[in-house]
């Protein structure tokens, strides 16, 4: 079973919906970028080849085989940057004022504490850094988790007001997604 409502996500299908380099195109190298929910870490792989050996990447998910897998990945790319960790969102903050973005893909709603979460991301967002959040648009499509479940983009930059952020607008990342900006 995949993470993404049953199916596990390949990269030509993820890449049929958005462009993940688009997505991560304010990254530079240098920076602190934290994956949370990372699962095996496409992005967080994608992530520290953009910020290179001075930059880090911090990964966490409550799956530890996606975990494993991540660590595999990492190893298979000699990448030296990530450290990755099995734990909830809600109980995690890698460091303070420290991450130039936080990030999530396809999982604020899979939080069981959204709020506590995003309060979590606010202390490890450096003032001037960036909370990014792809996620799937509410609507009812064949695949992917239940539209029930989904937040709208609204619903989405409510929460992150009510946490403090100043959000963007909610653009859109293709047929199915899209993606918020916000600032602490
Ligand atoms: C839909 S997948 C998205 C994975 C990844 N962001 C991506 O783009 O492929 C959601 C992920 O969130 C993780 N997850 C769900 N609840 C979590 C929590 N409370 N803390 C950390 N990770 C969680 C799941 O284990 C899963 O790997």
């Amino acid at each position: 079973m995949g993470c993404h409502g049953g199916f596990n996500l390949d990269e030509a299908t993820r890449r049929s919906w958005y462009n993940p380099e688009a997505i991560l195109k304010d990254l530079r190298s240098g920076m602190v970028f934290v994956d949370v929910g990372c699962a095996d870490g496409f992005f967080s792989i994608l992530a520290a080849k953009k910020v290179g050996e001075n930059g880090k990447v911090y990964a966490i998910d409550i799956d530890t085989s996606a975990i494993e897998k991540l660590k595999q990945k990492t190893k298979a790319e000699g990448l030296k940057n990530i450290t990755a960790k099995v734990g909830k969102a809600e109980d995690t903050v890698f460091c303070e004022r420290c991450a130039d973005f936080v990030f999530y893909s396809m999982d604020l709603h899979d939080f069981s504490d959204p709020a506590r979460v995003l309060q979590n991301a606010k202390q490890m967002i450096k003032p001037n850094g960036q909370l990014i959040d792809l996620d799937w648009k509410k609507i009812e499509i064949p695949f992917g988790p239940p539209v029930s479940i989904k937040f709208s983009g609204e619903q989405a930059a409510g929460l992150m007001r009510s946490a403090g952020f100043t959000t963007a607008e909610v653009r859109d990342a293709g047929p199915y997604h899209y993606l918020i900006a916000a600032r602490p």
